[in-house]
């Protein structure tokens, strides 16, 4: 097993303390303990290892059956649901069709702004000039059915970042964008201010990530410089697929 392992950081945004959730049945975290305080963390792991199940606890959408999700010190469930909680957090789907509400970009994109206590006139004003800033003035009043996947991703991604949380946790925001569309949300990560945590099967986006935590059946794998994890995740994959295609049953060098 990888020995990375990061220094506790200083005054996390967001901390999970022993952390037990079961959804439908099934354990997902069996006493799970993060401090979130670095600006740029990216999640990696197979597929039911409990990434969206992470994201989900840190925006309240998933109640622990024990343990404590932390929002800069304070009880996340304990902050009233509206305009503080999001201030603090949001989230951005795995699939934007569980996200996206309203049938028009413009609109979409005004829910964000609604917690702020402007008149919907005022924030699909302000929907339309972040739209005309980055050249896609002609979006505002398409429908988003006429938006293809990966435009309904980044449609998702936008709308987060204009609703402008102090974390922003994006569940495989790269998984449908071709790899222009991939660098350009990295750019826009990278300058975008906020803390953000991303999940992702693509690696390349969080290799250069300060934190990058491995997760495996629910437990920290490892935790540590996004390029040692990166390289720990590929080196265990490898091994596990070279047994399984040599038809031997894993073995703990692979995971
Ligand atoms: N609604 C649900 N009901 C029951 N079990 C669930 C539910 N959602 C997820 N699980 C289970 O919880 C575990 C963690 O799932 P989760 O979606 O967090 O994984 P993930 O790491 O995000 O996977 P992926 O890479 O496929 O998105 C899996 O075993 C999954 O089967
Ligand atoms: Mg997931």
């Amino acid at each position: 097993m990888p020995s990375v392992v990061s220094a506790p950081a200083a005054s996390p945004l967001l901390e999970l303390r022993q952390i037990h959730l079961r959804r439908g049945g099934q354990e997902v975290f069996a006493g799970l303990n993060l401090g979130l305080a670095e600006e740029r963390i990216g999640l990696i792991g197979h597929n039911g290892a409990g990434k969206t199940s992470l994201l989900r606890l840190l925006c309240g959408l998933e109640l622990p059956q024990t343990g404590e999700v932390l929002s800069q010190g304070q009880s996340l469930h304990a902050l009233p649901a509206g305009q503080l909680r999001a201030q603090r957090v949001g989230m951005m789907f795995q699939n934007p069709d569980d996200q996206i509400i309203f049938p028009t970009v413009e609109e979409e994109l005004a829910l964000g702004l609604q917690p702020r206590g402007l008149s919907r006139r005022e924030t699909l004003a302000a929907a339309r000039a972040f739209l005309a800033e980055r050249s896609l003035a002609d979006w505002g009043a398409r429908a988003v059915s006429t938006l293809s996947q990966g435009q309904r991703q980044r449609l998702c991604w936008l709308a987060l970042l204009l609703a402008g949380p102090r974390t922003l946790l994006l569940d495989e925001p790269y998984a449908s964008l071709d790899l222009p569309s991939q660098a350009h949300l990295s750019d826009e990560i990278a300058a975008c201010g906020r803390q953000v945590i991303v999940s992702t099967h693509v690696l390349g986006p969080v290799r250069d990530c300060a934190r990058v935590i491995w997760l495996h059946e629910g437990r920290v794998q490892a935790d540590g410089p996004g390029s040692e994890v990166c390289a720990a995740y590929e080196a265990a994959v490898a091994c596990e697929l070279a047994q399984a295609r040599a038809g031997r049953a894993p073995t703990p060098c692979a995971l």
